[in-house]
């Protein structure tokens, strides 16, 4: 685990930013919960193996992630394409048993635990089988690739009671758990609006990836990695580039809303799925090779609150999430959680009382203040300061958040980001999308378990 002390200068920088918040904000540091729970010697008896099917950019990333958390053990690989199968054990620092086939790993007595990272087709298939052998599974985000997906995958962690966890990290970060406590303490007043955003220009933010130079068909199980998809020919830029078609995936919802989502859950405490979902978008500039757009925007209705979620390719800008109450707006923004209070103090009509008589309006003013004194010299002061938390800089939420799944292996605690979750926040994505392709209102019908128009 990296050392996460800050330096002087990071300080300074925060606390310049600090400043330009504004004189009054107060930086408060957080401190991951991984760090803060002293790790504690894990005996070998509760020591999880696990088990990489799909060793891609995100497999890599969440094995180290896996091998970050104390009294783990890595002891297999599995990946469509040669060169992933290389890259898997690279990552894990050292030769492991290799295979195409992920029914191998699952037959095998020595793993405990499954983390699964391939496009979003197969996630379905490997949560069903991963929970039938007996395995508790890790699966990435968007849980499902149709809504049917999502209730079989509940259906199969609670037939087979396994630890599903899936993989979109806010769900464990320190940031948003800060920004839970001040939402849950009522200090935002009444929220009635959440949005936010994720805006990316260049190739690939537009998973416009470049294809390798070795990939074949002898180097890619290209059948294998059809599973349920349509049957097609061999096309290297479907399996690298698999986001770009619905086929394999849900597009920009399934990408990227569904961690803005999470996060929005997480700070809210919700976890259902919305009543209706309108959204507009449009493929503008990514046209090549690509059957999903380039930019979604779609308003979400949820029974406490109304939801605005926008994802443009063409445009850059940080990722925001920002809640706003009656009583004060909590933003995020690269983990760093600005609370600003509204200013609420009471103030006298600034408007229509000048379409009255000034003899009217003088009276108005002059009771007005009567009602409202104002404090004396000294006294007055304004609501409450901005607060500002910050994670450190090199603070790695997926360490935290593939802690919570490690811990829900050994503990048999349900993991905080279950199928049941996973499920409402991937519902919320194809409502988005089911909006987008039949241009009508997406409805959630509840007791048949589908959208309607
Ligand atoms: N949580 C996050 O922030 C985050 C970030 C990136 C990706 N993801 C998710 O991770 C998943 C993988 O994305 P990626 O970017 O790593 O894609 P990728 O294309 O880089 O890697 C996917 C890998 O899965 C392998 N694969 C496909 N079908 C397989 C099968 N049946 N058995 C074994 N291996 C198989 C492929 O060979 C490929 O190497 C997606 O669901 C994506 O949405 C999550």
């Amino acid at each position: 685990m990296r050392n996460s002390k800050l330096t002087r200068r990071d300080f300074m920088r925060v606390g310049g930013g600090a400043a330009a918040l504004g004189a009054a904000s107060k930086v408060t540091f957080l401190t991951p919960s991984f760090l803060a729970a002293a790790p504690r010697a894990v005996p070998p008896s509760d020591r999880v193996r696990f088990a990489s099917i799909g060793t891609g950019v995100r497999g890599c990333e969440i094995m180290r992630a896996a091998l970050a958390c104390l009294g783990t053990e890595i002891v297999a690989v599995c990946d469509l394409y040669d060169g992933r199968l290389t890259g898997g054990q690279e990552n894990a620092g050292k030769q492991l048993p290799t295979t195409k086939d992920y029914r191998a790993i699952l037959d095998r007595k020595d793993v405990d635990a499954v983390l699964v990272a391939v496009p979003d087709h197969w996630h379905r298939k490997l949560v069903e089988d991963g929970c039938a052998a007996g395995k508790d599974v890790y699966c990435e985000k968007p849980m499902s690739h149709t809504v049917e997906d999502g209730f079989a995958m509940v259906e199969a962690m609670q037939k087979n009671n396994r630890i599903v966890q899936v993989g979109s990290q806010a769900r464990s970060s320190i940031v948003y758990a800060k920004a839970h406590e001040i939402y849950a303490s009522g200090a935002m007043g009444i929220v009635t609006a959440v949005e936010a955003w994720i805006d990316r220009n260049d190739a690939s933010g537009a998973w416009v990836y470049p294809i390798p130079p070795d990939a074949n068909e002898k180097t890619v199980d290209w059948e294998r990695f059809l599973g349920s998809a349509p049957k097609r020919p061999f096309d290297a830029k479907r399996f690298f580039r698999w986001r770009c078609f619905r086929d394999y995936g849900e597009g920009l919802p399934g990408d990227l809303f569904v961690h803005l989502l999470t996060g929005i859950f997480t700070i809210t405490g919700i976890n259902r799925t919305p009543l209706r979902a309108a959204t507009m978008g449009g493929l503008f500039r990514w046209t090549e090779d690509r059957d999903v757009a380039d930019l979604v925007w779609t308003l979400y209705e949820y029974p406490e609150f109304r939801v605005a979620l926008r994802c443009n390719l063409n445009n850059e800008s940080p990722g925001v999430t920002k809640v706003m109450g009656t009583k004060g707006t909590l933003e995020i923004k690269n983990d760093v959680m600005t609370f600003t209070p509204q200013d609420t103090r009471p103030r006298p009509e600034s408007y229509s009382i000048y379409g009255w008589p000034e003899k009217l309006r003088n009276e108005y003013f002059r009771e007005w203040r009567a009602q409202h004194p104002q404090p004396e010299p000294g006294k007055f002061s304004v609501d409450a300061e901005s607060q500002v938390f910050k994670a450190p800089d090199d603070y790695d939420y997926v360490v935290d958040h593939m802690n919570n799944f490690m811990e829900s292996v050994r503990t048999r605690q349900p993991s905080v980001e279950d199928a049941v979750f996973g499920n409402h926040t991937a519902i919320a994505c194809h409502m988005a999308n089911y909006s987008y392709f039949q241009k009508s209102m997406a409805t959630w019908d509840e007791a048949a378990k589908k959208i309607k128009s």
